[in-house]
């Protein structure tokens, strides 16, 4: 089946998500669709899934024009989307599970588990997919989950798969499990689109790459000739520096210990658990692991945010195992949460108050309880200028800025005064190529100045390229110290998945 996107586009007050996209895919041909975080990826596939209905433009299937009012419309004719949120009910089986997703039959009519463990068998035997039909999802890793709901699209016998960033969940060695599931795909006569903003997967597997920046298609690349800065290029509208500049660590002395650190939740379940380590000034220790695997709960116990149930954390020597955040901030700790939206800004604010956010209790912002708006200001001028924060005027709500700015506005406030430790948490999630450079910068530079510096993401290549040294996270505990100099992705992976590399057995 060959689809033709035709002029495609898709307004949403105050901004034109898609502008007029031509694109085409055509059987057994994988497509990639390349752009930074807010190009208009998704709205193009939920307006192909429909679930928007574009302002302007054309679907065609083999040539002739569809309407789809609904993702029900758009399934009919052949189109499977895999979310990147999936959709399965974790205590079910794979078999009921598949049941569920092509359903309803009747109301609430009887499973027929029988059946759906034979098209599980059949379909997993026709396309290498690997599945048990009685595994229980929740025991399953995020890999083979996401095999499940590729069943659930195929068996309505979908032509166009499109899968929306589906390696942003996986290791290293499940994205090569699943480059492999999708080569089978398109080689059955199935047609993909896969959608990414890592350069290296694009050009890994796809035939062909569309690139999108603010909506617009800005041109098509052939992966055999095409290079990542070429396309990172692209992607940003100016040339990117896409490789972390540093030399290697001094390492002072200890600035941050954490002695078998443990938190558990409200429920008991325990998300960290006796964790140990140590960040020294000048050094950058990153944190890898699959999302879910504690980092989250592990840098809100270091910040403050949450109770530590057991263990001691200290800052060159002091105990702050239960001091508040401001107590922290205080003693020179900086934070950059990985939620912006929650942790890191207040929305309905300026930029200029968001710059100064954290330091309504400094001497130099407040006099008793008024705060000095004066020195804020001369301070927000300052630091818009010297991070390049692009804003149309401080005085802007900063919840209008894109994702790239408003992490330059916490990465401004937070690492512009004197610090001992920084703890960066998914510094650059949802932030464009050309930001990412900055931040990435600016922390090796911070690093370079003497501070402590803990970066937890859970990209892998971020991570190794940042860190001096190296922890993976697994289920709660510290399951290795490496040496990202001398590891590779696929190593680390190992250990992100909870085994461990062959040569490591016997060590
Ligand atoms: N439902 C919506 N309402 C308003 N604006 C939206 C909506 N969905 C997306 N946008 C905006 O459209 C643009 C494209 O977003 P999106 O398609 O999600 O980008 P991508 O998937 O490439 O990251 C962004 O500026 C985003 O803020
Ligand atoms: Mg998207």
């Amino acid at each position: 089946m060959k689809l033709e996107l035709r002029g495609i586009t898709k307004r949403f007050p105050g901004v034109v998500a898609n502008d007029n996209v031509n694109l085409t895919l055509n059987t057994g041909e994988v497509l990639s669709l390349i752009g930074e975080n807010g190009a208009g990826k998704s709205t193009l596939m939920s307006v192909l899934y429909g679930m928007y209905k574009p302002d302007e433009g054309d679907i065609l299937l083999d040539g002739s024009p569809k309407v789809f009012t609904s993702p029900a419309d758009a399934i009919a004719a052949g189109i499977g989307m895999v979310h990147q949120h999936f959709m399965l009910v974790p205590v079910f089986t794979v078999a009921e599970n598949v049941v569920l997703g092509v359903e309803p039959t009747g109301a609430l009519g009887k499973l027929h588990i029988d059946e759906a463990r034979r098209m599980v068998r059949e379909i997993s035997d026709k396309y290498s997919l690997d599945l048990d039909p009685d595994a229980v999802i929740e025991d399953l890793p995020v890999g083979v989950q996401q095999r499940v709901e590729i069943v659930k699209v195929l068996l309505r016998d979908a032509k166009v798969v499109v899968f929306d960033e589906p390696t942003a969940v996986l290791t290293p060695s499940e994205i090569i499990e699943f480059f492999e599931i999708v080569k089978t795909l398109v080689s059955a006569g199935r047609g993909v689109v896969f959608i990414t903003h890592k350069l290296k997967e694009a050009l890994n597997i796809a035939d062909r790459i569309a690139v999108l920046r603010r909506g617009k298609v800005v041109g098509e690349v052939d992966p055999k000739t095409a290079t990542e800065s070429q396309i990172a290029e692209m992607m940003v509208g100016r040339p990117v520096q896409l490789i972390v500049n540093k030399n290697s660590a001094s390492a002072g002395d200890v600035v941050l210990k954490v002695t078998d650190l443990t938190v558990l939740d409200a429920d008991g379940r325990k998300h960290v658990e006796n964790v140990s380590f140590e960040v020294r000034a000048g050094e950058i220790v990153g944190v890898a692991g699959v999302q879910g695997n504690g980092q989250t709960e592990l840098v809100e116990a270091l910040t403050g945010l949450r109770k530590a149930t057991g263990g001691t954390i200290t800052l060159d020597g002091k105990d702050l195992t239960h001091s508040n955040p401001r107590e922290r901030h205080q003693m020179g700790m900086a934070h950059i949460p990985e939620d912006r939206q929650r942790q890191g800004l207040v929305g309905g604010l300026s930029v200029a108050e968001n710059l100064v956010l954290t330091r309504y209790h400094d001497d130099q912002f407040s006099h008793g309880v008024v705060v000095d708006w004066d020195a804020a200001n001369a301070i927000a001028d300052t630091l818009i200028s010297e991070y390049d924060i692009r804003t149309p005027s401080k005085e802007t709500g900063v919840g209008t800025l894109s994702g790239g700015n408003q992490q330059k506005v916490i990465v401004a406030r937070e690492l512009s005064r004197d610090l001992r430790l920084t703890i960066a948490a998914q510094p650059t999630r949802g932030v464009d190529v050309g930001s990412i450079e900055y931040i990435h910068s600016r922390i090796v530079k911070e690093r370079d100045a003497g501070t402590a510096v803990l970066i937890v993401s859970t990209e892998l290549e971020e991570v190794m390229a940042l860190s001096d040294r190296l922890l993976v996270m697994y289920r709660g505990r510290v399951v290795a110290e490496l040496d990202p100099k001398k590891s590779t992705p696929m190593e680390v992976g190992l250990y992100m998945a909870g085994s461990r590399p062959d040569s490591a057995v016997n060590a």
